[in-house]
């Protein structure tokens, strides 16, 4: 029985990665896509999903836009980072179709509704709030909600203390994170801690190229601008992908270790967008999240070959050779 996901996201090039791993995974049925502005405005965003949808050959698969501003904050986007395109600056053909009868959380509490489905969020919460302002019925009916955002220990990536997507709408973050604590549930929050260690090296690039060379060259394509950034904001040579993880630790949590903890994010000032972890339990409070603290990568970038590039482990055998050895000790 495939595992049935909705992906909520910004792409953007690392959600672009994820919703490729994603539709690339046997075990997965992606059941729709909804579109947040984030990297990229709603529409941009939209565009782009369709972009990856053909060269995936799954234009199949529904997409609705969702939200065109954060809740409260004005929009800021993350277009310095992602390219002017939210795709590295490829330019790849524009896709038509997909006129939309529905928006995105319409559609998110029409499939709850219908169905138990895990929700993979990847950008900003926004669509995620809203869906529980107007259907909080429907959203008690996720199965597991996993959402790329927040930092615990490693330092922010648009402030000193915040990651891109709780920092670009805080009062979602924050409302989504208040409202998983009245229902006694928890968040699986893949946080800058673990995706930081996702590093796609250009050694990598390369092995992708040589093992899939139609995938490779559009990974290559995407990601060129990615780089850039990289090396100017962070002197990394790579680029961090970090959604990707996500949909990787849907798949296989064992790949990450982490602990179950009360969090609040902030919303004003100069630690707008902190996810502020009480792991040592100053609050009292019942846990609401689950916080990703290591990562197997060897184990995440074996998973994402295999499915992205359609590879058997054996054929993988110089992978090992290519994570650097840092890595490796990220998991002891
Ligand atoms: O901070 C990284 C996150 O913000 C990623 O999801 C990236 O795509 C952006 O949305
Ligand atoms: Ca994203």
């Amino acid at each position: 029985m495939k595992r049935k996901i909705i992906i909520d996201c910004d792409p953007g090039i690392d959600d672009s990665l994820a919703i490729m791993l994603a539709l690339s995974c046997e075990e997965i049925e992606v059941l729709g896509i909804t579109i947040t502005c984030g990297n990229a405005p709603a529409e941009m965003g939209f565009a782009n999903a369709k972009k990856i949808l053909k060269h995936m050959n799954r234009l199949d698969v529904p997409i609705y836009i969702g939200a065109r501003k954060p809740l409260k904050k004005p929009y800021v986007s993350a277009l310095d980072t992602h390219g002017p395109d939210g795709l590295g600056g490829s330019f790849l053909d524009e896709v038509t179709g997909y006129e939309q009868s529905l928006n995105a959380v319409a559609f998110l509490s029409q499939t709850l509704r219908s169905q138990r489905c895990s929700l993979i969020a990847i950008g900003p919460l926004t669509n995620i709030a809203q869906l529980i302002q107007t259907d909080p019925t429907a959203f008690q009916n996720i199965e597991m909600l996993v959402s790329m955002g927040g930092n615990y220990r490693s330092h922010g990536n648009c402030s000193p203390v915040a990651e891109y997507n709780y920092w670009e709408d805080p009062e979602a973050a924050a409302f989504v994170y208040a409202e998983m604590a009245k229902m006694g549930k928890q968040i699986h929050m893949v946080g800058l801690d673990v995706t930081r260690q996702i590093v796609l090296t250009p050694d990598l690039l390369s092995y992708m190229e040589q093992l899939n060379p139609q995938q490779g060259a559009f990974v290559r394509k995407i990601t060129r601008f990615y780089y850039d950034f990289h090396w100017q904001w962070e002197h990394l040579i790579g680029c961090i992908i970090n959604d990707p993880l996500a949909v990787a630790y849907f798949l296989r949590p064992q790949l990450c270790d982490g602990f179950a903890s009360y969090v609040q994010i902030e919303t004003e000032s100069i630690s707008r967008g902190q996810s502020v972890i009480d792991a040592y339990d100053f609050y009292r409070q019942k846990a609401n999240a689950f916080i990703l603290t290591k990562v197997d990568v060897k184990g995440f970038f074996m998973l994402f070959f295999q499915n992205l590039l359609h590879k058997t482990k054996a054929e993988l055998s110089l992978l090992e050779h290519l994570i650097s050895s840092k890595s490796e000790r990220s998991k002891e």
